[in-house]
């Protein structure tokens, strides 16, 4: 295993970043691709487009590619603003790397679904596995198409696809790339430099959240797991903590007594409001013993740390 090359698409969103310098801890070769150029001239980087089917066969053939880790995709938010850019990147993108990795024998593919499976039918609270599911945004019905092709591609083509619905992901390495759940990012940058910050999401509005240690554990795990503990394979629930900005501002103020929220709410209150509060992971518990670290307050100490250490010391 350690020896197979791991291809990563959107290497350079907020996700990517992270997993990559986690895969390249356990694997020996780690290819990094996404749209941009390489500007560093990175030898394991490529510039690779999702859209370009010829040019994800070449880089699959050309590098023996082991295990891909497809992450290239457009969010909740930027998707609302370009429906016909969320549709082609994220499903005919994911089709690419599929029907790819299908013609190349890839013995193993990760693709994220997210939250945004739900809908706004879908039960609020410890939402099960296997429920209600009417996405209202472009990017949710883009991610339950993936989830069907997923376990489609698994089924009918014998490929070991393996997908999480992620929650939120809160992290303080890069930043997150034009989703709904980017306020509880944003709030630790502007908490640091500012003092304040004016939410985007309503006070009360809780979702499903999770700090990206977890994030990049229950990947890693879900990857490894033997093949026949995967009992799901279109996406697994999994759940970290859930909060609302309120509760997200009250942690912050344990840290930083003088932090002030506001709110003006806009068309992603909208999205939020229809997604669930609160995950039911307990599948992915049993089939491959998925289990969170992270608190609330935890995460609120480390990201604030972390932040101030890093990025805005002075
Ligand atoms: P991001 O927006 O930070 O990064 C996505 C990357 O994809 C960017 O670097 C972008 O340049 C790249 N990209 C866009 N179009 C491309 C194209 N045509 N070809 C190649 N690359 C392209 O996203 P992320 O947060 O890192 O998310 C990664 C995956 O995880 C996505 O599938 C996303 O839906 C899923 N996910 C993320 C979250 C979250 O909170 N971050 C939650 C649920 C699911
Ligand atoms: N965090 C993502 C978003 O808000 C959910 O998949 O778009």
């Amino acid at each position: 295993m350690k020896d197979q090359t791991i291809l990563i698409t959107g290497s350079k969103g907020q996700i990517g970043t992270e997993l990559a310098n986690m895969l390249k801890t356990k694997y020996t070769r780690v290819i990094t691709s996404d749209i941009h150029k390489n500007e560093i001239g990175d030898k394991d980087y490529v510039q690779l487009n999702v859209l370009d089917k010829n040019r994800i066969s070449e880089v699959i053939g050309d590098y023996k590619v082991g295990q891909i880790y497809h992450l290239a995709a457009i969010l909740s938010a930027k998707g609302e603003e370009n429906p016909t850019l969320a549709w082609e990147v994220n499903l005919t993108g994911g089709l690419n790397i599929l029907d790819s990795a299908v013609l190349h024998k890839v013995p193993r593919v990760f693709w994220p679904s997210s939250i945004a499976v739900f809908g706004p039918q879908t039960p609020k609270e410890q939402t099960p596995q296997h429920t209600v599911t009417d996405p209202t945004t472009i990017y949710g019905i883009t991610k339950l198409a993936g989830e069907r092709w997923s376990h489609h591609y698994y089924t009918k083509k014998g490929l070991d696809i393996r997908s999480l619905r992620y929650p939120g992901l809160i992290s303080y390495k890069a930043m997150p790339g034009g989703g709904t759940t980017d306020y509880a990012v944003e709030i630790f940058h502007e908490a640091i430099k500012h003092g304040r910050y004016t939410s985007f999401v309503s006070s009360d509005v809780r979702l499903p959240m999770m700090y990206m240690p977890d994030a990049l554990r229950a990947t890693i795990e879900l990857m490894e797991a033997p093949t026949d503990q995967i009992k799901i394979r279109s996406a697994y629930n999994v759940a970290g903590v859930s909060f609302s900005p309120k509760e997200l501002a009250a942690s912050i103020c344990k840290v930083i007594p003088d932090f002030e929220i506001d709110y003006a709410p806009d068309f992603r209150d909208g999205i939020a409001q229809s997604w669930p509060s609160s995950i039911d992971d307990s599948q992915a518990r049993v089939d491959w013993g998925w289990k969170p670290e992270y608190d609330l307050d935890q995460m609120t100490q480390e990201m604030i740390k972390e932040l101030k250490g890093v990025k805005y010391s002075v």
